[in-house]
């Protein structure tokens, strides 16, 4: 297992976003994460033939949910979260109405076995100590036939950006991507790299999305021991005192890149005007 970065860790991402969620949809999501983007992922994941039962894994407030949505408006949708702050804020969203919400673990779901026809998750991956464990996960609760559709941001390539991302969360790579869905038992997979906002060149490497199937004859191929850690476990004052320094620095790395965003956003507009 690689080195964990600063809010990789549930405690930390969920302390994170009980402060982050106020400003999420308004400011940080519109910079780093916005409609095109998420409608050329969504197009991997099929919905269109409707009446399908999806799992949105990491829902957050909605965002890629009310694109599912959108898309496919007779699908039953379960959005899952480990953030109470999230999911309520989702509420504002009038067409997430009938969906359900679950507070849990992307890495332990609280579902049987074989109960979805899709399971989604947008920008989550970043958060999740044991993504093996949570791609694992999404292979048990899929139906066969089903799919599974991953969308994660991918290492930087400037060497700044990469120093802050590695030292953050984290952002793997594009090989790392497709060995957590074939360790999983995902087959077939189908990728499509997303562009940075900000950037118009189409070889801008910014994200990824990774569509894979689960087959008749798929078993997961690597099996992953006790879960690393629980989000709702009590803190030692050692492990307090590391969680406070990693919250600490951890937000302060991860808020540098808001300015960043913003300055590049900007940079975009001006230059698409000139
Ligand atoms: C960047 S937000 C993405 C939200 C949403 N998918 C979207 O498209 O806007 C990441 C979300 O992942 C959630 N998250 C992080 N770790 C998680 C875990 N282990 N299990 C479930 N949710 C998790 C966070 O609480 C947060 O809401």
């Amino acid at each position: 297992m690689g080195r964990m970065r600063l809010i990789q860790h549930k405690k930390e991402a969920y302390w994170f976003y009980s402060v982050l969620s106020r400003l999420y949809d308004k400011f940080v999501n519109p910079l780093f994460w916005t409609v095109p983007m998420r409608e050329a992922a969504l197009d991997l994941a099929e919905l269109e033939m409707g009446g399908l039962e999806v799992l949105d894994v990491g829902a957050g407030t909605g965002f890629t949910t009310a694109g599912i949505i959108a898309r496919a408006p007779d699908t039953q949708i379960t959005m899952i979260d480990q953030s109470p702050h999230q999911l309520a804020r989702s509420r504002a969203r009038f067409a997430l109405t009938p969906c359900e919400r679950v507070l849990g673990d992307a890495e332990d779901l609280p579902f049987a076995d074989e109960s979805f026809d899709r399971w989604v998750s947008a920008g989550s991956i970043e958060y999740w100590p044991e993504p093996q464990r949570a791609m694992n996960e999404a292979h048990r609760v899929l139906k066969r036939g089903g799919l599974a559709l991953l969308i994660g941001p991918l290492r930087p390539e400037h060497p700044v950006a990469r120093r802050l991302a590695d030292t953050w969360m984290l952002f793997p790579e594009e090989h790392e991507y497709r060995e957590w869905m074939e360790n999983a038992g995902f087959v077939d997979l189908r990728t499509r790299i997303l562009a940075a906002p900000w950037e118009t060149e189409s070889t801008s490497r910014y994200a990824i999305a990774l569509a894979g199937t689960k087959t008749e004859q798929s078993a997961p191929a690597m099996l992953v021991g006790a879960k690393r850690e629980n989000a709702n476990e009590r803190m030692t004052p050692v492990r307090a005192a590391r969680f406070a320094a990693r919250f600490g620095v951890g937000s302060l790395a991860g808020a540098a890149f808001v300015p960043i965003g913003a300055a590049l956003m900007l940079r975009s507009k001006l230059r698409e005007r000139a």
